[in-house]
């Protein structure tokens, strides 16, 4: 039987600025039966607004980017999350299957055996229950992933040590994860940075950090430093940076001996054309043996490296991770959803359910 399927679609590139509803157009098409020998069909129940998406959704340039471009006039592609609703010759997948992938973001879709190949798609079928769906963006999506490849393979945190971790933009989808695993995992001692009063009591009375700095009292990079150096005097061991600007160059400045920075994102910078550079003096590093390494969640959400969806799946039943979203209903609200990311109106993991 066909299907209406709904599409979100890029009107035009956005080179700068706020990202909001008069940016995407929400159209319909009809999706065909499924006849594709080993092939499945999916129906999404949700779709994921993340901050990456504004590096996607400006023209492409060079090849700075292995990610699947998205057009102008096409739907949008990023994290999804849904259930197989039919399959044929498949011994992989079975109708009911919970699953989370990166996929375009319509609503119903037939993917052959070539696409099942090309893409990528984690089950979750008895991890998630039905009327917890949206966690397949968040904690069991890519930002689990990232908070979860991130913190525990890159920054590399010593158990039981009681080292000193800087997180910015936490309490969002991927900082309030990293904070609440350091902590409870790793029995750091945890500060994070968060816009305004609100937030600030959100991570540390029901995350658990240590310490919150409500970065926008301060100005700049001393400031910055000054409120670090006084809830952590000897310094951090780790910064887990989300933002870029001052809180890189404050935390790079923090940093004691053996010090950390796990490079994440710069969500300061996404709305400018050109991503502004940060100044660090790199001979500082040379003494003090520091180390600064990006990444990406790929490698953890496919399962090349780690245990992730296992690991956070027992994080999750010992209670050491707390679900935090905000959620928007309806594929029609993801522009709005998308540009509360740049606003700070979300905490958590921001979500379209349908
Ligand atoms: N490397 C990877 O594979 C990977 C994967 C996922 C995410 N990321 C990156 O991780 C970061 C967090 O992503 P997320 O999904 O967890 O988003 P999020 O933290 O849930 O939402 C974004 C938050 O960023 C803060 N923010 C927005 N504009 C800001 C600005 N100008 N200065 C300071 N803070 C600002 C806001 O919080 P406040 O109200 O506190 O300002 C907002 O709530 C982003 O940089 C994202 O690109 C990287």
């Amino acid at each position: 039987m066909s299907s209406i399927a709904k599409s979100v679609i890029l009107i035009d590139y956005v080179e700068e600025g706020l990202v909001g509803p008069e940016h995407f157009n929400i159209t319909e098409s009809t999706v065909p039966e499924l006849t594709a020998s080993g092939g499945i069909r999916v129906e999404l129940a949700g779709i994921s607004p993340d901050p990456f998406l504004r590096g996607r959704i400006k023209k492409p340039v060079g090849s700075a980017s292995t990610l699947e471009t998205i057009r102008p006039g096409f739907p949008m592609v990023g994290f999804v999350v849904g259930k197989v609703t039919a399959v044929i010759d498949n011994s992989n997948w079975a109708v009911g299957d919970i699953f989370g992938a990166y996929l375009p973001f319509v609503t119903v879709q037939n993917l052959g055996p070539e696409d099942l190949k090309a893409r990528l798609l984690w089950k979750l079928t008895g991890k998630l229950t039905e009327d917890r769906l949206n966690l397949g963006l968040g904690i069991y999506g890519m930002p689990g992933s990232t908070a979860y490849g991130g913190l525990i393979d890159v920054l590399r945190p010593i158990k039981g040590k009681g080292e000193v971790i800087f997180i910015s933009a936490a309490s969002g989808a991927v900082g309030s994860l990293v904070g609440m695993i350091a902590k409870n995992v790793y029995g750091c001692k945890v500060i994070g940075s968060c816009g305004g009063p609100e937030k600030c009591a959100l991570i540390t009375s029901k995350f658990g950090f240590d310490h919150a700095i409500d970065y926008k009292k301060i100005n700049n990079k001393d400031e910055l430093k000054a409120a670090l150096k006084d809830v952590a005097p000897d310094g951090i061991d780790m910064y887990f940076e989300n933002v870029g600007g001052m809180h890189f160059e404050a935390a790079y400045e923090s940093l004691r001996v053996k010090g950390r920075i796990a490079v994440c994102g710069g969500i300061s910078g996404y709305n400018d054309a050109v991503t502004p550079p940060v100044s660090v003096n790199i001979m500082s590093m040379i003494y003090s043996f520091n180390r600064i390494e990006g990444f990406i969640s790929w490698p953890w959400l496919s399962g090349a490296q780690g245990n992730f969806l296992e690991d956070m799946h027992g994080f999750v039943q010992a209670g050491h991770v707390l679900p935090n979203e905000t959620v928007f209903r309806g594929i029609e609200s993801f522009g709005e959803a998308f540009q509360s990311l740049f606003t700070g109106k979300n905490t958590g993991k921001v979500v379209v359910m349908f």
